[in-house]
């Protein structure tokens, strides 16, 4: 199984790259950091689809089983590093795949916008998000250590065993598709 973990946010300072560390010590996964490797901004000019950096993310993505999204909110929304990322792609590079989606957010009961609109637009690309979510606050984070903060863990794990049976779902899917 090949699981692609994208931290999405643009701070090499942030929270969110934490969160992205920790799935990646914790979990069998890639991780893309867009933050260390942002991504110029969509403009969908042929030289663009010619780049390795283009080319290379969008096969990273196609030959994921499962793509994990996890971006900070920013103004009730997910991060434009996240959404510009998205923007490179297609319904080809997520069919028939499960998603999942993580936020970090400030604390004060945010986060779950961001959440909504991650899933409506991972619905627009044809993935298939599953219904556990999480927001992760200042107070989940550990950026001393670079890791989750322990009360947390449960809940990641949870999100994260359910997401891989719905890869191991979607791989399963994906091959009776192409046998027809
Ligand atoms: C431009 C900006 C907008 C933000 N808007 C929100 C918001 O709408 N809701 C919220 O809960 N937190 C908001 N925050 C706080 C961030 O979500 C929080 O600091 C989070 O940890 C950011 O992730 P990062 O550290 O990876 O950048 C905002 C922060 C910034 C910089």
């Amino acid at each position: 199984m090949n699981v692609l973990v994208i931290s999405a946010s643009p701070r090499t300072i942030g929270r969110t790259g934490v969160v992205g560390r920790y799935l990646k010590n914790s979990y069998d996964v890639e991780l893309m950091d867009l933050a260390k490797n942002p991504l110029p901004l969509y403009t969908g000019e042929p030289a663009q689809a010619e780049s390795e950096q283009i080319k290379d993310f969008r096969k990273k993505v196609l030959d994921a089983d499962g793509i994990v999204l996890v971006s900070p909110e920013y103004h009730g929304a997910m991060s434009g590093a996240a959404k510009n990322a998205l923007d490179f792609l297609s319904a080809d590079h997520f069919r028939y795949k499960a998603t999942a989606i993580m936020v970090c957010a400030g604390g004060g009961k945010g986060g779950i916008n961001a959440l909504g609109n991650m899933r409506t637009t991972l619905r627009s690309l044809y993935a298939n998000t599953i219904p556990t979510q999480m927001v992760l606050d200042p107070v989940d984070i550990d950026r001393e250590n670079d890791t989750l903060m322990e009360g947390i863990v449960p809940k990641v794990q949870g999100l994260m065993e359910e997401f891989f049976y719905y890869t191991q779902a979607g791989i399963e899917i994906r091959k009776a598709k192409a046998k027809g």
